[in-house]
C-alpha cells in the first residue's frame, strides 16, 4: 500500500509537471499506469508507430522526413521518380491530415496513394545496397526522449514493436545506423523484397499497411511472439488516429495509449483526447513515457 501511494504521488507530480500533456480521464489514466507499474516490467510491452511518433514532426522549420521520404529524397533515385512521389504526396498528404474529413472519407484516397507509391518504388528498380546509402544521406529525426525509451526497454527486456505504415527496410536501416535496434525490438511495416540474383526490389512481401489498417501486426508463430505473448499490459504510442488499433493483434488486460498530436491542435484536440488516454501536443517529447518506464521493476 505504501508503494502504491508513493507511486501515485509521484505520477501525479510528474504528469502535472509536464507541459504539452492533455488527459481527458485522469482517474482512468492513473489506474492504468498504476496497474502497469505494479505488475512490472515482465508484464508489459510497447507497440509504437514510427513516422512522426518515434520521429519528430518539425525539424528546422520544416516537416522532418518520413521513411518513404528517405527514398524519395535520395540522390540514387531518378528525377522522374522523385517528381512522381512529390506529386503523389502533394495530392494525398493534405487528405491524410485534413481535420474536415472523416477516416471513412479519407480511406479510398489513402489506399490509392499507397498503391501508386508502391508501384513507383517497383518501377524505379531500387537496389538493396541503395537503402544503406539513402539512410546515410538523409537521416530521420528522432523525437527527444526516444533514445532513452529504447535503451530502458533494452535494459529491462521490455519487448518494443515498431509498427509502421512506412517502409520496413528504411526504418530498420535507420535504427541500425543510429545504434538503436536491439534484441528486444522488431519492425513490422511494408517490406521491400530484393531479387536474389540482381539485388533489385521486385515485390513487396507480406501485408500492405497504410494509416487506417494497422490493426493486426501478424506476428503469430514468430520468435517475437514468444517475447510479448504472456504480457497482459501494453503501451501504445502513435500520431495518427488509426494508430489506436495497433495493439489489437493480441489480447491485453490494460492498454495505455499515448497520442502525439503534431498538427491542427485546435481542431483535433478533442478527437485525440477521446481516442488516446494521454495526448502529447506540440511535437512534445517521450519524457512522460520515460518516467513511466523508470518506475517499472
Ligand atoms: O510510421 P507510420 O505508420 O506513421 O507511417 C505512415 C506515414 O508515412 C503516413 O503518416 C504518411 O504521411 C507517410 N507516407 C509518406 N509517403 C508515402 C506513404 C506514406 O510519407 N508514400
Ligand atoms: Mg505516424
Amino acid at each position: 500500500l505504501k508503494r502504491t501511494k508513493t507511486i501515485l504521488n509521484y505520477l501525479l507530480t510528474i504528469i502535472l509537471t509536464f507541459r504539452n500533456v492533455e488527459i481527458k480521464d485522469f482517474e482512468n489514466v492513473e489506474k492504468k499506469i498504476l496497474k502497469i507499474v505494479l505488475e512490472g516490467k515482465n508484464n508489459v510491452h510497447i507497440v509504437s508507430d514510427f513516422d512522426m511518433t518515434i520521429t519528430k514532426y518539425w525539424h528546422n522549420g520544416r516537416k522532418s522526413p518520413s521513411s518513404h521520404d528517405i527514398i524519395t529524397k535520395s540522390s540514387t533515385v531518378s528525377d522522374e521518380y522523385h517528381k512522381k512521389c512529390e506529386a503523389l504526396k502533394a495530392k494525398y498528404y493534405p487528405i491524410e491530415i485534413s481535420p474536415d474529413l472523416t477516416d471513412d472519407e479519407k480511406y479510398p484516397y489513402i489506399v490509392d496513394w499507397y498503391k501508386n507509391a508502391n508501384q513507383a518504388i517497383l518501377d524505379e528498380k531500387i537496389h538493396k545496397d541503395d537503402i544503406t546509402t539513402m539512410c546515410r544521406e538523409n537521416s530521420v529525426v528522432f523525437r527527444p526522449g526516444i533514445k532513452d525509451v529504447f535503451q530502458t526497454c533494452r535494459d529491462k527486456e521490455i519487448p518494443f514493436l515498431v509498427f509502421s505504415a512506412g517502409v520496413q527496410n528504411v526504418i530498420q536501416e535507420s535504427l541500425v545506423q543510429s545504434d538503436l535496434l536491439y534484441e528486444n525490438m522488431k519492425v513490422v511495416s511494408n517490406t521491400m523484397s530484393f531479387n536474389e540474383e540482381t539485388g533489385i526490389c521486385d515485390k513487396f512481401v507480406g501485408q500492405l499497411y497504410h494509416v487506417f489498417n494497422k490493426n493486426n501486426f501478424g506476428l503469430e508463430g514468430t520468435e517475437y511472439e514468444k517475447k510479448y505473448k504472456n504480457r497482459k499490459n501494453v503501451i501504445v504510442c502513435g500520431d495518427s488516429l488509426g494508430d489506436i488499433k495497433m495493439a489489437d493483434g493480441a489480447e491485453h488486460e490494460t492498454c495505455l495509449s499515448i497520442g502525439f498530436l503534431n498538427l491542427n491542435k485546435f481542431k483535433m484536440l478533442n478527437k485525440y483526447m477521446n481516442t488516446f488516454d494521454i495526448v502529447i501536443t506540440d511535437d512534445g517529447s517521450f519524457d512522460l513515457v520515460n518516467e513511466i518506464l523508470r518506475l517499472l521493476n
